[in-house]
């Protein structure tokens, strides 16, 4: 597979989000040494640990947002966690240990679905075979009838019925399979036996169990009757059901496991959002105790330690942490000083003005601007929100997020929203009509929310 350059991740993630240059950069750097590293000699891969990162800047500048980008952009095992999620070991809660269980299971499914794709055609080709089976009982039961014809006529010795039968039997199956080749048999119904687990998976983990050593929960699915129902169905649903079937039988479990487990152990990635919420300044009483406590949890596991997943033992030394949050309040410098030297790397999110809000609402593949027009124009609502329509659009949720909150680029969903409220209403009776939205609509809409500040503060 190709793996991307800081320049080629820093595009595509140009794609997506505007401007954050730092950011953008210090991503695709991390990214990339991963990648050296890899090419390294063994014992000097070793101790080239991933230099950990915290991303900081304001809310709504596309801290999350960097994150979800380039967990689709690369193939590695991603999580994004919330640190406000986790509590201290012996509180209720979350451990911090669990989010490597996360990443292994993200590394589970990544491994599995490339395991899968490499066994599917053959794969297919045991469905498509146990598909035929499915379809067959019916169509030699006419065969049959058939045959007591023949034999009335024919008058031939048993053996050589026989012969003449399997023979007939041939010929059908192959029939059958060229139009089933054909997909001329996807409506068929078939019945299919299919195995339903009934382990109550969540419970586990709202128990806290899951971070008992044994493995309880593949010991459960084990001791528990399978479930197995017959059930009607298209050939076409069939065929999926029984891909995955014998892509299973034909995927070695145990070799998954461990390849999904060196895989987090050496390419995971770790976003640890809202870093900031779990500090503060020290204080003995109330939640801070926890909070504390959570960093300290969080220590060894960004410095490298064992956690004990279902698939095997996973080392945490190369999993690579990007942190992010606001530091509104707090700062860097109020974590633990242990954890502060264990993310190197620091990188400012700009805030972003009038001009960073024009390029969000045009630029990107996805824009805001595109979703609603989109959105309406399923039901037929042409709209056209024209160029300095945007631009009063920017000035507006620059000068409200100046006046109140600044909630950065997520202001621009709350304008949108108001600006369109009513064609979002009435566009399914608006077929066919198409719709001009100028800087004159969006001042006639908005003009007089946005520049009475307190009712701004509530409805935008
Ligand atoms: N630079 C940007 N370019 C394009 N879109 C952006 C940008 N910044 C933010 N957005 C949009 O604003 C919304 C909020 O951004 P995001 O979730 O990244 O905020 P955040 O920085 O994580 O804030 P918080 O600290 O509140 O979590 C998203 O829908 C995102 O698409
Ligand atoms: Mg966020």
């Amino acid at each position: 597979m190709h793996e991307l350059t800081p320049k080629e991740i820093v595009e595509a993630l140009d794609r997506h989000i505007v401007g954050q240059h730092d950011a953008k950069r210090a991503v695709a750097i991390a990214i990339r040494n991963r990648w050296r590293r890899q090419q390294l000699p063994e014992e000097l891969r070793k101790d080239v640990t991933p230099k950990n990162i915290i991303m900081i800047g304001p809310t709504g500048v596309g801290k999350t947002e960097i994150a979800r980008r380039l967990a689709a952009l690369v193939r590695a095992p991603f999580v994004k966690v919330e640190a406000t999620k986790y509590t201290e070991v012996g509180y209720h809660g979350r451990d911090v240990e669990s989010m490597i269980r996360d990443l292994v299971e993200a590394s589970i499914r990544l491994i599995r679905d490339e395991e899968r794709k490499r066994v599917e055609t053959v794969a297919l080709e045991k469905a498509n075979n146990r598909l035929l089976d499915l379809l067959l009982p019916r169509n030699q039961a006419e065969e049959t009838e058939e045959s007591t014809s023949v034999e009335t006529v024919g008058g031939t010795n048993p053996a050589e019925q026989q012969l003449l039968q399997s023979e007939r039997n041939r010929r059908v199956r192959q029939k059958l399979k060229e139009k089933l080749e054909a997909g001329e048999l996807e409506d068929r119904i078939v019945s299919l036996k299919v195995e339903q687990k009934l382990v109550p998976v969540q419970i586990f983990s709202n128990m806290g169990m899951e971070n008992m050593d044994v493995d309880l929960q593949n010991m459960f699915e084990k001791i528990m009757p399978k479930d197995s129902k017959s059930r009607e169905m298209k050939v076409k649903d069939a065929r999926r059901i029984l891909v995955e079937q014998e892509a299973d039988n034909l995927i070695d479990k145990e070799a998954l496991n461990e390849k999904a487990v060196q895989l987090a152990e050496e390419s995971g990635i770790i976003f640890l959002d809202e870093l900031d919420k779990i500090c503060g300044p020290q204080s003995s009483s109330g939640p801070d105790v926890s909070r504390q406590g959570v960093q300290r949890d969080l220590l060894p596991v960004v410095e490298g330690t064992t956690v004990q997943t279902r698939y095997g033992s996973v080392r945490t030394e190369h999993v690579l942490f990007i942190a992010a949050g606001a530091f509104h309040v707090s700062k860097p410098s109020d974590l633990m000083p242990e954890l502060q030297g264990r993310f190197p790397i620091r990188v400012e999110l700009a805030d972003l003005g009038r001009e960073d809000f024009v390029r969000i609402l045009k630029e990107p593949k996805h824009s805001l601007i595109r979703q609603y027009t989109e959105l309406l124009a399923t039901e037929g609502l042409r709209v056209d929100i024209t160029a300095d329509a945007i631009e009063a659009l920017a000035e507006l949720a620059h000068r409200v997020n100046r006046t109140t909150q600044n909630i950065g680029a997520r202001r621009l969903h709350t304008l949108l929203e108001k600006l369109l409220e009513q064609p979002s209403f009435d566009a399914s009776e608006r077929k066919g009509e198409s719709l001009t939205l100028d800087a004159a609509y969006v001042h006639d809409h908005l003009d007089k929310i946005t520049s009475d500040e307190d009712l701004s503060r509530f409805i935008l």
